[in-house]
């Protein structure tokens, strides 16, 4: 899926579903975190509109993701922690570009947020393929079909805003760089974890 160099072992879903209520409210805040980026990268391109125009159909989308988890959450009268820190996010945060010129970085933040999004489109597919709990194997489905979208997107964007040929050697080096970090998790009740 995606070209992503390690897939999750399926056992992590099982330490997921041990504990669905601690799955939920990381899942909610990742959710927050998407719809926040989304909303963020507008901010560096208000030249482009059909790139803010789908930007902001991203963050809506996101922001609908967050509210279904929170109802989830709340019709099974579980806890909504607080946010959830993501090493592995903030793993993929040191490969961004730095130093170089604006739409340089513009594009690796672009290639940072479909990596994401490929990594959590895998990992819901992991979860709808080996939960036995119904409601959400349904949820992670549609969830799935909706970030492999995303994904999509953003790929898309990085493509019309930098050299092709650069954006497809520099996705291959966040892929390499991707499965060296995951190789860590696999082990937590984190949608990341
Ligand atoms: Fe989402
Ligand atoms: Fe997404």
């Amino acid at each position: 899926m995606f070209k992503l160099k390690l897939p999750t072992d399926p056992r992590w879903a099982n330490i997921a579903e041990e504990n669905i209520e601690e799955i939920l409210t990381d899942h909610a805040w990742c959710e927050q975190k998407a719809a926040t980026n989304a909303i963020g990268l507008i901010t560096m391109l208000p030249e482009y509109p059909e790139i803010v125009t789908e930007l902001l159909a991203i963050a809506q989308e996101e922001l609908e993701h967050f509210r279904q988890v929170h109802e989830i959450i709340k019709k099974r009268g579980y806890t909504f922690g607080r946010t959830r820190k993501d090493d592995y996010v903030n793993e993929l945060v040191q490969f961004i570009q730095k130093g170089g010129n604006r739409d340089d970085l513009i594009v690796d933040k672009m290639l940072f947020a479909a990596m994401i999004e490929a990594r959590s489109c895998e990992r819901f597919k992991v979860l709808t393929e080996n939960i036995n709990d119904e409601e959400l194997k349904t949820f992670y489905r549609d969830l799935m079909i909706s970030e492999a979208n995303h994904y999509t997107t953003f790929i898309g964007f990085a493509r019309q805003l930098g050299d092709a040929e650069k954006v497809n050697t520099r996705w291959e080096e966040w892929l390499e760089y991707e499965a060296k970090v995951i190789q860590s998790y696999g082990k937590g009740e984190t949608i990341h974890g």
